[in-house]
């Protein structure tokens, strides 16, 4: 089988490699689709902790496809089953960019039914990581919380979900993007700038209970919490959630977790989902789907195409 590899930090590498057998508790998927996250292009790049004695690593998170083989122990997946997974490690030794991968079964859920594999690649981590990053802040209807980057692909799920949830959502986002956090459930607008947090300020002067913070603003933005509020920071990376004033202080890490994308993807079928692709890839196109996916201003994800 074909597979998509950092062997080098700066490019990729596209291998022959014998296919890959499930362990015990695993399931093997032919592979669909595999979106193309900040995270892929962050790896390719030697932008996150991998030491370069660990390459070759293996590239993607996110995949849509059908199981084609199941390990010992496996009984909620049958071969043939159409799936999603969310492969969670960024050490490994082949990932999603490939025409197989093997992954734990308890990473995997039943795809949903209303949309290709294409979109449905899109939905795993982004949508796990809102969900869990919700979970982390467990703010109560009615409340506010502030999401930056709103627009971008975690920041559209939390909209969609802070609101099914009941909380009242401030977007942060380009001015172009307002009637799209507006269509999933934003309340309250704020256009970015300089100072994101002043002008959060002028609308809710106590300032917000809350704010997930996709776009990483960090520092700039933690003066639109109030005293005592909460900050889910997403890039644990750059080093741990900044804090002040008694705010709590959360650094979400996605974890996979089959039964959270199972019930994600009933929201897709529900049509309380929105799943958003730019364009798609062969996987020999990797490095071009990379390149277009690390540009600001792609809305919707780059998605391979084995
Ligand atoms: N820790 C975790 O569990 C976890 C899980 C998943 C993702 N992440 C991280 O979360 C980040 C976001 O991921 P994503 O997939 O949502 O990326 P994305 O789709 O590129 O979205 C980021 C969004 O932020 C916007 N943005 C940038 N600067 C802004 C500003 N100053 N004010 C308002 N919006 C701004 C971008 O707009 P433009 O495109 O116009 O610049 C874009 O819409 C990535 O760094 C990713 O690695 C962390």
């Amino acid at each position: 089988m074909r597979a998509v590899v950092v062997s080098k930090f700066g490019s990729l590498d596209l291998i022959e490699v014998p296919t890959s057998e499930p362990g015990p508790g695993q399931v093997r998927i032919e592979v669909a689709a595999a979106a193309v996250n900040p995270v892929d292009v962050l790896t390719r790049d030697g932008v996150v902790p991998i030491d370069a004695e660990q390459l070759p690593v293996g590239l993607g998170w996110d995949v849509a496809g059908r199981v084609d083989a199941v390990g010992a122990g496996v009984e909620q997946f049958a071969v043939g089953d159409v799936v999603l997974g969310l492969e969670d490690q960024l050490v490994m030794e082949l990932g999603p960019y490939a025409d197989f991968v093997v992954l734990d079964a308890a990473a995997v859920a039943p795809a949903p039914r209303t949309v290709d594999a294409i979109a449905a690649s899109t939905l795993p981590l982004n949508a796990v990581t809102a969900a869990q990053s919700l979970d982390l802040i467990d703010l109560a209807p009615g409340q506010t919380l502030l999401v930056t980057g709103a627009a971008g692909a975690v920041g559209g799920f939390v909209v969609e979900l802070a609101t099914a949830r009941g909380l009242h959502v401030v977007a942060l986002a380009g001015a172009g993007d307002e009637q799209a956090v507006r269509g999933w459930g934003a309340r309250t607008f704020v256009p970015r700038s300089d100072d994101p947090a002043g002008a959060v300020r002028a609308i809710f002067p106590d300032g917000v209970d809350g704010v997930i913070d996709p776009a990483h603003l960090r520092e700039s933005v933690l003066g639109a919490v109030r005293d005592g509020g909460a900050y889910v920071n997403l890039a644990p990376s750059l080093g741990p959630a900044p804090t002040e004033r008694a705010i709590r202080r959360l650094d979400q890490f996605a974890h996979h977790d089959g039964a959270l994308l199972a019930e994600l993807g009933r929201l897709v079928d529900a049509g309380r989902l929105t799943l958003r692709v730019a364009q798609t890839f062969p996987l020999d196109e990797a490095p071009a789907a990379l390149d277009l996916a690390g540009k600001d201003g792609v809305r919707g994800r780059v998605v391979i195409v084995p």
